[in-house]
């Protein structure tokens, strides 16, 4: 008990980090990290900033001496131009997510596609396999992304054309429009789009006659934590994989830059579960 309590104390060495978005409120990410600087024994506490000011608030992040912060809607692509260096993945990417301060240098990093690829992989190869990306927003190109890194085929399926065609001709891919999209052949389908998130989680992005049983379908919508495309899915046979995977990988990715300590994944996963079902 002793040293769980001396874990707990807020002391002048305590690491200040935290999320900047606006609107921040609904944010997970304090519950957790907060949980997995316990767990790990590490002098660190987390909190959400609602930013409207970014500059303002990155002087403030260099003046405070934050040491890391995690960045949310809006701000993921403004973020960029006022850090001293973003790596070479967030900068192909187009978005930071994650920013690390390192003695005064503040650095961008993309922790959403190799999250969603680390939640991916434990379900399915993705070398090879066809992969169809619905969506051609920010985070179908995080998505998009980590397919191309991992040898998967990939096909963007979007609504409106112009602004599919041009993330598939970007990433060398190809395109299909959603209306024509039937599902055939492929082998992975992942919804990068808004469509099933609460409150309009009747809908879903394609047909139930798009999904096939040998399927993987993944969902980046975590909010319900079973979207309707996920239990579609998962009644056809597909294998799912649901949007919590992705947000707890790419949380672990964050802490570990942050820390340098292995991240505690079950606790995480379990704390943003938690968290959801008290909201549900
Ligand atoms: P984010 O950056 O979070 O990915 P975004 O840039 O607004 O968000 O992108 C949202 C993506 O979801 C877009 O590709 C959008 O399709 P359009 O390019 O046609 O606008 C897609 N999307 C949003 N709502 C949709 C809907 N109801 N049906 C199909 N696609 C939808």
């Amino acid at each position: 008990m002793a040293a769980r309590a001396a874990i707990l104390t807020v002391d002048s060495n305590t690491r200040l980090y935290g999320v900047i978005g606006d609107p921040v409120s609904h944010s997970l990410s304090p519950v957790m990290h907060n949980a997995a600087f316990r767990q790990s024994g590490y002098n660190g506490v987390y909190v959400a900033f609602h930013v409207t000011d970014l500059p303002g608030a990155v002087a403030g992040i260099r003046i405070l001496n934050i040491r890391g912060c995690s960045v949310t809607i809006p701000h993921k692509v403004a973020i960029m131009d006022l850090l001293d260096h973003v790596d070479s993945m967030a900068r192909q990417i187009g978005a930071v997510n994650t920013i690390v301060n390192e003695d005064g240098r503040l650095s961008g990093f993309n922790s959403d596609s190799p999250g969603a690829m680390a939640a991916l992989l434990e379900k399915t190869p993705v070398a090879r396999r066809r992969v169809a990306v619905i969506g051609a927003g920010g985070a179908a190109r995080a998505l998009a992304h980590g397919v191309v890194t991992h040898g998967g085929r990939l096909t963007i399926v979007n609504r409106s054309e112009d602004k599919g065609c041009q993330l598939a001709t970007e990433l060398e891919s190809d395109f299909c429009p959603l209306a024509d999209f039937s599902g055939g052949g492929f082998d992975i389908l992942i919804n990068t789009t808004s469509v099933g998130m609460t409150p309009k989680t009747d809908q879903m992005p394609v047909s139930h006659a798009c999904l096939r049983p040998a399927m993987t379908v993944m969902d980046i919508v975590y909010n319900p934590l079973e979207t309707r495309l996920i239990r579609a899915a998962r009644d056809a046979g597909c294998t799912v994989v649901d949007g919590v995977a992705m947000f707890v990988h790419q949380g672990a990715i964050q802490f570990e830059r942050w820390t340098g300590k292995k991240a505690p994944v079950q606790l995480m996963k379990k704390m943003i579960l938690d968290a959801l079902r008290q909201k549900q």
